[in-house]
């Protein structure tokens, strides 16, 4: 079950796979004998400088692939110099995050209202929430107005909380690691929902019955969440240039184009490909992140040479998580450290601001 939400995409994965056969077609330009040794590969990003040029992106419930879910996620980013976007639908409250780390991460907000009442009471809470632990930015995801029709995850059951049917519970009694999974089990749910960070079921799933994704989703939901937040905003999940034009016209601080790694619309462009026309219309107002499909350093050097400030990751972490809880997480990123400085000195490139669109050959045969 957790595997299937994790790898998953939506319907055919045709997006899912459109987002790493762009970057195959893209290929390096090199030059020999240049002398430059890059060792920076910070950038600045609304005032803060980070170690590296990679976010990890905002995932729910991610204490499915390890219990200890986004705190360990918000640690491993800092100690490796860069910053954590938390889920909406995290595993860990906001406060839990603001407790268990050093340094101010993002807040990834669904623009939820209680479609009976027009009532946004939740995310009002989410938002002074997130305000009140210090988070340093507030990315707003606007690509589910409904959620994805991911097949596989309905194939598997995999839904809010886990049922215990007699069968699992048969099952689990002879395990040896039953405890571990049951304590793992009551961590998956969705704590940020839940008023003050506690715990209660009972609370969760009412309230997730009333504020549901909202496919009236529209501009005016975002202009409100711009009023009510004061700190650098982002809209995340944009594809298109007029759709960014209009959030920075807006007010909005930052774009992150993604397809939400091919999660929701099937037949959605590879965030890559989706990149040029809105680097190209923003001329630079505010920064811009891609995600969806970067698994290599190179993958940050093409979308670094196409436009994007940053990328961000979401299944490569949770891959480490998995395997090795923050030690996991930590690994990914510096395994990622360690191929852009080693793409970039292949390259003989001096460092990531030398980079632009000239950098890139249009490759496509590269498989
Ligand atoms: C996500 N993503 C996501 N995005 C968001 O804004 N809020 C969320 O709660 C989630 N949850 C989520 C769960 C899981 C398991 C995955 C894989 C993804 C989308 C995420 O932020 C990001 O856009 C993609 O993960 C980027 O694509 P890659 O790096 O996974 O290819």
């Amino acid at each position: 079950m957790a595997w299937a939400y994790i790898d998953g995409g939506s319907e055919d994965q045709l997006t899912l796979r459109a987002n790493r056969d762009a970057f195959a077609r893209y290929s390096l330009r090199s030059h020999v004998l240049s002398g430059h040794k890059p060792t920076d590969i910070g950038v600045d990003l609304f005032g803060t400088r980070l170690d590296l040029p990679i976010l990890l992106a905002p995932t729910g419930f991610s204490a499915l692939a390890h219990w200890t879910g986004e705190l360990a996620a918000a640690r491993a980013a800092e100690k490796a110099g860069t910053r954590a976007i938390l889920s909406t639908a995290a595993s860990y409250s906001p406060e839990e995050i603001a407790q268990g780390t050093e340094q101010d991460h993002w807040y990834q907000l669904y623009p939820w209202v209680n479609p009976a009442t027009g009532d946004r009471e939740l995310v009002s809470s989410l938002l002074r929430r997130a305000e009140r632990s210090g988070f340093a930015a507030l990315a707003i995801t606007v690509d589910v107005p409904v959620v994805g029709n991911r097949e596989g995850e309905r194939r598997v059951g995999m839904g809010l909380r886990p049922v215990v049917t007699p069968g699992r519970l048969a099952s689990a009694l002879i395990r040896p690691k039953w405890t571990t999974n049951f304590l793992l089990h009551r961590r998956v749910g969705a704590r940020a929902l839940v008023d003050g960070g506690g715990t209660g079921s009972a609370v969760r799933s009412a309230r997730v019955q009333h504020y549901h994704m909202r496919p009236e989703l529209n501009w005016d939901d975002l202009a409100w969440v711009r009023d009510n937040w004061q700190k650098p905003m982002l809209i995340k999940g944009v594809l298109d240039p007029d759709d960014a034009q209009r959030a920075v016209d807006l007010g909005l601080d930052g774009v992150i184009v993604s397809n939400h790694g091919g999660r929701q619309l099937d037949g959605a462009p590879a965030s890559l490909d989706a990149l040029p026309a809105i680097a190209e219309r923003l001329q630079g107002r505010v920064p811009i992140i891609l995600d969806s499909g970067v698994r290599r350093g190179v993958d940050v050097i093409k979308a670094l040479s196409l436009g994007a400030t940053a990328v961000a990751i979401g299944r490569p972490y949770l891959y480490g998580l998995a395997v090795g809880g923050e030690r996991g997480v930590r690994d990914v990123l510096e395994i990622l450290r360690a191929e852009v400085l080693r793409a970039l000195t292949l390259m003989g490139r001096p460092g990531l601001s030398s980079l632009s669109r000239d950098s890139l050959i249009d490759s496509p045969g590269l498989r």
